[in-house]
């Protein structure tokens, strides 16, 4: 059965796709067959970032609606054999089924090592989706004042509905804009989340421009380096935090 890994934040642009594109290349690169659902209805953008644009023809909605056979659905990047992706649909849905979805994931499940749920920002659905679909939540933040309380409080519904597996990802670190944000450690920005961190992505618009492009991942990134980490973790293999 595969991990069912939701990647959430409450705030939005903090880097979800980003960091969840590489998430995907580097459990793919761990040789786990892994599975991106984006369930970003509305907002589709891993077609590119994971140049997927001219295999696609179903997706999300289709598969759960009934329009097509999941295999129609899966989109396989053209850089591992490892890597798929269930792409959002152009237009919104009026909403997520999550009875269907869950279903979906059921199926699913028998298929993959790892499931990513790239998910909408925001307090609304995620919280609650992720409390049903998921077995991992990953609440990405930037290291500023206001992308880390919404991280407070997307960590506070996860528990209110009695989800307590979530781990804090903060993205787009740089140390010089870390000293004006008002925290003076990063323990400080993880007891305002009340979640244990398990990376730290750094800003890092080179290591990133292989997803801008729908590259090939381009080893050797300080990106890239964090996000074979958090993979390796993911697996429960013990790597020291860095900060990049
Ligand atoms: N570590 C990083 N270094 C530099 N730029 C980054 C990094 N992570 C993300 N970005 C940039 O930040 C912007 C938002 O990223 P992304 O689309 O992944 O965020 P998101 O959380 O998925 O947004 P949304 O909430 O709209 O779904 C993009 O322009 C992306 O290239
Ligand atoms: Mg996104």
């Amino acid at each position: 059965m595969a991990e069912i890994v939701s990647v959430l934040s409450g705030k939005g642009g903090v880097g979800k796709s980003t960091v969840i594109s590489a998430l995907g290349y580097s459990l793919a690169a761990e040789g786990k067959k892994t599975l991106i659902i984006e369930l970003d209805l509305g907002l589709r953008g891993l077609d590119l970032m994971l140049s997927l644009s001219d295999q696609i023809v179903f997706d999300l909605g289709d598969l759960l609606y009934g329009r097509c056979m999941l295999s129609d659905a899966l989109a396989r990047s053209p850089y591992t054999p490892w890597l798929s992706v269930i792409p959002a649909p152009v237009s919104p849905l009026k909403e997520l089924d999550a009875g269907r979805m869950a279903v979906l994931l059921r199926e699913l499940s028998l298929h993959f090592d790892f499931i990513l749920l790239d998910m909408p920002a925001g307090l609304y659905l995620s919280p609650s989706l992720t409390a049903l679909l998921a077995d991992t939540a990953l609440i990405v933040a930037t290291p500023d004042p206001v992308s880390i309380r919404s991280a407070g409080k997307v960590r506070a519904l996860l528990e209110e509905q009695g989800f307590t597996s979530h781990r804090l990802l903060i993205n787009q670190f740089r140390w010089s804009t870390f000293k004006k944000s008002g925290f003076s450690n990063m323990d400080q920005v993880i007891d305002a989340v009340g979640s244990q961190l398990i990376g730290i992505f750094p800003k890092d618009e080179k290591g990133i421009s292989f997803l801008i492009h729908g590259n090939k991942p381009v080893e050797g990134s300080a990106f890239l380096t964090v996000a074979r980490a958090i993979a390796r973790r993911l697996l429960g293999i013990y790597i020291p935090l860095l900060i990049h």
